[in-house]
């Protein structure tokens, strides 16, 4: 257990160290703490923090490391939803810290529980529920939203299983409700041929969402109006113009950027599909890439022989994963070396039975298919 509060190490002495000396704790902390301790890095974490990490990946990955590793500690170099996730796979002994507890995510908040729930009674309301609806939550959501999931026979999805869960949920139900993500729930449901006019979306400031209860009847996908503000940033003229600027360029973006950017661009996926495409790619080739800033100048500086562009020229950052800095790192390892587990992130039991069941049900879709 945490120790007396007069143990604990501020963060504030961290703030004016170095930051020779900070990289230099972060690790001399981690070969301290050995096999205690694992960290687990977002491929949208700033260069200084992913060099510290054992095991990078994207959100699905992350969590399926998380239900495997036997660390005492999981240090989480992400956002709270991926901390959560990481609680709810975890072993029941293991703590989970998220180095800096203001690493959000703005899409995420943009549905909470209570609206959701509200919807779905609404939906009762009108006779929708009487056909086979499934919630189904995009990772980038509370615990309490995973939970509902699971309670109504749903799942969670990411980026990089979207397509295969998708399709098994298309066939076993009449229509789903897609949270907190439209443009990646716009984006799946096109890939498998359902029209614009029965992906109908639901804004939780008005009443039925701002629909009929006839559309709401009729609609394949309810989608959430929820949006990523960095990917959000990609908009259709920065594919005409990078087309332009630079012939021959493939455009690669992922899949929240909005519906228009993805059907122009060459290929979409998550953020470990980003990554391959450009590993596998040709020595020479040419390529404009719509996400986040800290993983496209990762891959222009890994892969010199190949020309990487961000789609568009402002910064487009993920503001919340850019709070885990190196020094909150070496504030929460050495407070571990202490005994103290600081910025600890815990569900509660019930939240964590009923999400751990939506979870486990993406993990072992996925991995089926
Ligand atoms: P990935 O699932 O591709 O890692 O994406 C997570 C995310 O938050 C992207 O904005
Ligand atoms: Fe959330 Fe967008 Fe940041 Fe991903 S990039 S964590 S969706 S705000």
């Amino acid at each position: 257990m945490s120790a007396v509060l007069e143990d604990v190490r501020i963060l504030e002495d961290y703030l004016v160290m170095s930051d020779e000396e900070i990289a230099e704790r972060i690790e001399a902390a981690r070969q301290e703490l050995g096999k205690r301790v694992v960290i687990l890095g977002h491929h949208y974490q700033r260069d200084d923090v992913i060099r510290h990490a054992d095991l990078t990946g994207d959100s699905y990955q992350l969590s399926v490391m998380a239900s495997q590793t036997d660390a005492e500690y999981i240090v989480f170099c992400g956002v709270h939803f991926m901390a959560e996730s990481a609680d709810i796979l975890g072993k029941p002994a293991q703590r989970v810290i998220l180095p800096d507890l203001g690493a959000g995510c703005s899409m995420a908040d943009m549905a909470t529980i209570e609206q959701v729930e509200d919807a779905w009674e609404q939906l009762r309301d009108i006779g929708v529920l009487d056909q086979r609806v499934a919630p189904i939550t995009y990772m980038n959501s509370s615990a309490a939203i995973k939970a509902f999931c699971g309670r109504n026979e749903g799942v969670v999805c990411t980026s990089s299983n979207a397509i295969p869960l998708f399709d098994i949920y298309l066939k076993e139900f009449d229509k789903m409700f897609f949270f907190p993500d439209q443009h990646l729930g716009r984006n799946t449901g096109s890939k498998f041929g359902i029209p614009l006019d029965k992906m109908v979306l639901w804004n939780p400031n008005e009443e039925l969402g701002g629909n009929t209860p006839e559309q709401l009847r009729e609609a394949k996908l309810i989608l959430w109006r929820g949006h990523c503000s960095v990917h959000g940033r990609f908009k259709p003229w920065h594919v005409d113009k990078i087309r332009q600027e630079v012939p021959g360029v493939q455009v690669l973006v992922h899949p929240e950027c909005m519906k228009e950017v993805v059907d122009l661009s060459d290929l979409d996926g998550s953020t470990s599909f980003i990554i391959k495409t450009v590993e596998n790619a040709r020595s020479g080739s040419k390529w404009a890439i719509g996400t986040e800033v800290n993983l496209v100048n990762r891959l222009a500086q890994r892969f010199p022989d190949k020309e990487i562009h961000l789609l568009a020229p402002d910064l487009c950052m993920c503001a919340t994963m850019y709070r885990i800095a190196p020094q909150n790192l070496a504030w929460a390892m050495e407070n571990l070396l202490d005994g103290n587990v600081v910025n600890e992130i815990s569900v509660d039991a019930e939240t964590k039975h009923y999400a751990n069941i939506a979870l486990e049900r993406m993990i072992s879709m996925t991995e089926k298919k």
